[in-house]
């Protein structure tokens, strides 16, 4: 079955979610409750999405699955394996219009038909990514991932130690 694209949110959107994910995350700095709120902020906030969740860079350097909203996901990916495993190994957000057409697309969820996946770097070292699927082709543009790119520069500010949490 093809699912046809809702409108993404605009610029202002944008904004406003990033203002929400800081309130939402404002005074704690533990990597897990953060990262379960934001995921559950962007999951009920974007339009068109089927799984969004963070994987996080493991002792042996594989990537296992973390907090995440939609059906339940490959739990351990290695470095360089598929569009998380590429973010990690790059550096780089890997934006997928057709995950039918990305070699070595690990499909968690048979109905994920484009994905984006920011990597998570906290002073230089990649620590995970945040994985966004969608069951529709070609759902995630420019402003999809500056505004992706900017929610996950918002986890990462609030799981550096903050100065009144000892
Ligand atoms: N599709 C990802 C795997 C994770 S799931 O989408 C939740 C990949 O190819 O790395």
């Amino acid at each position: 079955m093809s699912v046809s694209r809702t409108d993404s949110i605009n610029d202002g959107q944008f904004a406003s979610l990033a203002g929400q994910a800081r309130a939402l995350l404002a005074g704690e700095n533990d990597r897990i409750a953060n990262a379960a709120n934001l995921a559950a902020l962007i999951f009920h906030a974007l339009p068109d999405l089927n799984w969004v969740g963070f994987y996080f860079v493991d002792e042996r350097g594989d990537l296992v699955v973390g907090p995440f909203q939609g059906r339940p996901a490959c739990v351990r990916i290695a470095p360089g394996s598929g569009v998380c495993g590429t973010a990690l190994v790059s550096g780089k957000t890997q934006r997928v219009a057709d995950v039918h057409a990305f070699e070595g697309h690990i499909a968690c969820d048979p109905e994920s038909r484009s994905e984006i996946v920011v990597p998570l770097a906290l002073e230089s070292r990649i620590i995970g990514v945040l994985d966004i699927d969608s069951p529709v082709a070609k759902r995630f543009d420019d402003r999809d991932q500056a505004g992706v790119e900017l929610l996950a520069g918002i986890y990462l500010e609030s799981i550096r130690k903050h100065p009144d949490q000892g």
